[in-house]
């Protein structure tokens, strides 16, 4: 069946129609998957059947898959994939990862030097209501900043830290261990990205682990961002996706935000997901530096 994508959101996201993930795919219809995921950062695919080893295998079409950080989320048969579950195992231990309360906006992975940018969840059980998944066009959001704001972001760098993301998490995901401080000191990445294929700008942000931008005080800093949050989280901005069970969502964590609406913790959802590092030819990939400390007096 011929590939047949439909536009969402002006293009920002992509509907591919036509696709059987379980099977092989010809090498013109991965290039053409490759090139639409390089404009267009979000590529959603529905009515999927897939086992965990045919997932990651569709993944690493686009680059590298990252084993799972986060052992505790990884699945017991294939590493590179994670289970994002509030489930629990016979000895009330979660299942995986991020249980089932709200997840503010964010990018994966932007407190480290070199993040894997690009992320697959395939949905296998979701609640009757709440979960919800959102994702935010940044480059959409950089076109329409007002000139004032770019001029104001333009060179600077924000400070982006783990130990943030970690406290803000819920239950047992929280856990600050110092290992985790000792191993993801804060890093510095430019606010402002220009895309090496579309050749636009795009915003890069984290609102759950930006403790500041570096060179500037910490009030300036934070009304800046505050200031930017509230225009690029604007609804014009936004794709929200209604899950189906089959439904896979990739994105590119360079040009995105995204953020998951809380559920009902007696309900199940379950999802499995991969993490890639896609390359710099196509993609944004942060390229960061560890924070000195005058970044973070
Ligand atoms: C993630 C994530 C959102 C969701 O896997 O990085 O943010 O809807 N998941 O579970
Ligand atoms: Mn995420």
């Amino acid at each position: 069946m011929p590939l047949e994508t439909r536009p969402i959101k002006n293009g920002f996201a992509h509907e591919l129609l036509g696709l059987r993930l379980w099977e092989p795919l010809d090498d013109s219809t991965t290039d053409k998957l490759r090139e639409l995921w390089a404009r267009h950062p979000v590529l959603v695919v529905r009515r999927q059947a897939l086992s965990e080893r045919e997932l990651a295998d569709f993944s690493a079409l686009f680059g590298p898959l990252e084993r799972v950080v986060r052992t505790e989320w990884a699945s017991p048969a294939v590493p590179e994939v994670g289970l994002i579950s509030n489930l629990k195992d016979g000895q009330a231990q979660p299942i995986g990862g991020l249980g089932d309360g709200e997840l503010q906006w964010h990018s994966d992975q932007s407190y480290m030097m070199h993040p894997a940018t690009g992320a697959a969840l395939y949905a296998l059980e979701l609640p009757p209501k709440g979960g919800t998944t959102s994702w935010l066009d940044l480059a959409a959001a950089y076109a329409g900043l007002p000139d004032r704001l770019k001029q104001l972001v333009e060179g600077r760098n924000g400070v982006f830290s783990y130990v943030k993301r970690l406290a803000g998490y819920q239950g047992v995901d929280r856990v600050i261990s110092s290992e985790a401080k000792r191993n993801t000191p804060p890093v510095l990445h430019p606010l402002v990205h220009t895309h090496p294929v579309t050749g636009i700008n795009v915003l890069y942000l984290d609102s759950t682990t930006t403790i500041r931008i570096a060179g500037m005080d910490d009030a300036s800093g934070c009304a800046l961002l505050d200031e930017i949050y509230s225009f690029a989280t604007r609804p014009e901005f936004v794709y929200r996706h209604e899950w189906q069970v089959g439904d896979v969502v990739m994105w590119d964590n360079g040009a995105t935000m995204h953020r998951r609406e809380p559920f009902d913790p007696t309900a199940r959802r379950l999802m499995k997901r991969t993490t890639i590092f896609l390359s710099r030819e196509s993609h944004i990939v942060p390229d960061g530096c560890l924070a000195s400390e005058e970044a973070m007096a």
